[in-house]
């Protein structure tokens, strides 16, 4: 059910001027029919973000966000889409009055209610019974006290067959207790609880409902989960779900940001010790879907697994998908594999919070660190191994600023000079790239001309790039750093990179000849033009043909997506409106680079 009729929203949205609207928190210039300014959505010196009164919608063709106004205020504000449309109906003055339970779908209310009832049945049984005490106990035995207890709502589901079921029985239907999960049904047709002797945790919705149950055991017992959960129902998908993030809402807001635990307990010591942007995945397999409802609520995740090799495998595994949603991705790493909970019990809550406030790594140290947590950098064979994954990665990574931080902390790690582990580096990326090149000869004959079209281009902006310094500011300014795909070029261009952070008026050409011997000395002379036509035109052609590549690339991405889809599917349409976008923009850059 909407939560607001649609004539309302049709009110809301004419009376509602995307302009004025998104020109409170842009700078917008005009650009034809159009505005345009910078991007708040993603970070770019060049404004690609614009603003079509015409159509009402704002699109950045940089990371592609687009909307209406509502949906930029939703976005830009980290609020809810009818908390935006509440903010819109206010500034035109049309009355609207939000239901405050607009969130979740109203037809299961008294599957809500039922929970809310187990709930409150849960807590009592913990708080107020004799048989409660032994799991109470055991929860301030762990440093919890009543107020943290009653905050996130604890119980004791009995250790009994059915005094759950009793005390909710005449009050709702069996078939909806057996729908969401607290009782069964035996072959003898008798109910019977689900959750046994165990401590309760209820786990709530976005919204504040409650969901489902996860039970824990607070004593020992053979051959028994750890923790019990309630199974998939009709309101409930594990996976759909994030433990506390309900309460975690106006604490995400001012920090702008969520912090992702695995399990309750990490919750609640982060929440106890002053960080109360938490929340769980509910065990270590994080989801899609909940990747993109921490993105409804902030644009910044540091994801805080166990310290452990699974944790550090969840951490690898969490930070695509992560990013995938858009999502600007930290991860912060306590030493001494301990948990939060840990960590707080054996420091302080003041300590937590500085150590969360400064040691969060980006994913680059996360797999550093990762990579030399348990290597014994005193064995020659471990070096080796630890040295090649590395090395490996940093020539994917196709950074060289990359490659100069993690050699340089290699080498310290080791204990050993930066240019001798730079020349290993080197050695490295040039026997993998005569492999490559070799690869490449096999194949060529089947390769399609664009490849050389590309490879053309980057072999002359290699040129370009050496010839002198104007050429090289406007090849940075209007190319990623790294440009090149061939991997021979992309090695001379770190090479070149390198000696110009030394010395910016160096000869480029002659120094890294010097630097080079064999197969890659010759390989570096076919690869300089000594007399190419220079000039600011020629370039133009260069840089349009690498960034018409990446329109390609993104269009053939598009495409394979697209093929997947029902052709009448909404996402179908989307997909292949940005296509016909992305040509569209293909198309300009040539117009514009011929004229
Ligand atoms: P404590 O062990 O009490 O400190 O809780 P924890 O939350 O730190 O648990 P742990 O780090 O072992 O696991 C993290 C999360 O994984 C838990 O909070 C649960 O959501 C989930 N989990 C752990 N063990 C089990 C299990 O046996 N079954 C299920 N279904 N989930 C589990
Ligand atoms: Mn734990």
């Amino acid at each position: 059910m909407a939560p607001i009729s649609q004539q309302a929203i049709d009110a809301i949205m004419n009376a509602s001027d995307i302009v004025d609207i998104v020109g409170e928190y842009v700078k917008l210039q005009p650009a034809g029919k159009n505005f345009k300014g910078l991007c708040p959505f993603h970070s770019e010196k060049t404004p690609s973000f614009f603003v079509s009164p015409e159509k009402h919608i704002f699109h950045c063709f940089g990371c592609g966000e687009k909307g209406n106004a509502a949906a930029f205020l939703s976005k830009y504000k980290n609020i809810s889409w009818p908390e935006a449309m509440k903010e819109l109906a206010d500034r035109s003055g049309i009355p609207l009055e939000l239901d405050r339970k607009y969130g979740p779908d109203e037809s299961f209310q008294r599957y809500y209610e039922i929970n809310a009832t187990a709930s409150d049945f849960y807590q009592l049984a913990l708080t107020n019974s004799r048989e409660g005490k032994p799991a109470l106990d055991y929860l301030l035995g762990r440093g919890l006290d009543l107020h943290t207890i009653q905050q996130f709502e604890l119980g004791y589901s009995p250790d009994s067959a059915d005094q759950l079921y009793r005390n909710l029985k005449g009050k709702y239907q069996e078939l909806d207790m057996l729908q969401i999960g607290l009782i069964k049904k035996n072959a003898e047709g008798n109910y019977y609880d689900l959750f046994r002797n165990r401590v309760m945790f209820p786990i709530k919705n976005e919204y504040g409902k409650v969901v489902a149950f996860s039970g824990r055991l607070y004593q020992k017992a053979e051959n028994e989960p750890k923790y019990v959960n309630s199974p998939f129902t009709e309101i409930f998908t594990k996976g759909d779900t994030l433990y506390n993030l309900d309460r975690a809402q106006p604490a995400i807001k001012t920090a702008k940001r969520v912090i992702l635990y695995e399990g309750f307990m990490d919750v609640i010591a982060s929440v106890n010790a002053g960080v109360k942007e938490a929340v769980a995945s509910m065990g270590t397999a994080l989801t899609p879907t909940q990747a993109a409802l921490i993105k409804r609520f902030a644009d910044k995740v540091c994801v805080c697994y166990d310290g452990d090799e699974p944790g550090f495998e969840a951490i690898s595994k969490a930070i695509p998908l992560l990013e995938e949603a858009k999502l600007d991705v930290s991860v912060l790493l306590l030493p001494d594999d301990l948990d939060p909970d840990e960590f707080v019990r054996k420091y302080s809550a003041e300590q937590y919070r500085d150590f969360v406030a400064n040691n969060q790594v980006d994913k680059y140290e996360f797999k550093y660190q990762r990579l030399i947590r348990h290597a014994d950098l005193r064995r020659a064979a471990e070096v080796e191994r630890v040295k090649l994954e590395l090395f490996r990665w940093l020539i994917d990574s196709k950074s060289g600023t990359l490659v100069h931080i993690y050699v340089d902390k290699l080498a310290n790690d080791l204990h050993i000079d930066v240019e001798t582990l730079m020349g290993d580096f080197r050695a490295y990326g040039f026997t993998q790239n005569l492999k490559v090149t070799q690869a490449a000869e096999r194949g060529r004959a089947g390769q399609a001309a664009v490849l050389d079209r590309n490879y053309t281009a980057e072999v002359y902006l290699m040129n370009y790039y050496f010839q002198n310094v104007e050429y090289r500011r406007r090849i940075e300014a209007e190319l990623t750093p790294y440009f090149v795909q061939d991997e021979f070029l992309k090695m001379v261009l770190i090479e070149a990179q390198d000696i110009l952070e030394v010395r910016p008026s160096a000869d480029l050409v002659g120094e890294i000849a010097r630097r080079m011997t064999g197969d890659r000395k010759r390989e570096f002379e076919k690869v300089v033009i000594g007399k190419l036509d220079y000039s600011e035109k020629g370039l133009s052609e260069c840089i349009t043909t690498i960034k018409s590549r990446g329109f390609d690339d993104r269009i053939k991405e598009l495409e394979t997506a697209r093929a997947l889809l029902d052709k009448s599917s909404p996402e179908y349409l989307a997909k292949s409106e940005e296509i016909k976008n992305l040509r569209k923009g293909r198309e300009n850059l040539w117009k514009k680079t011929k004229s």
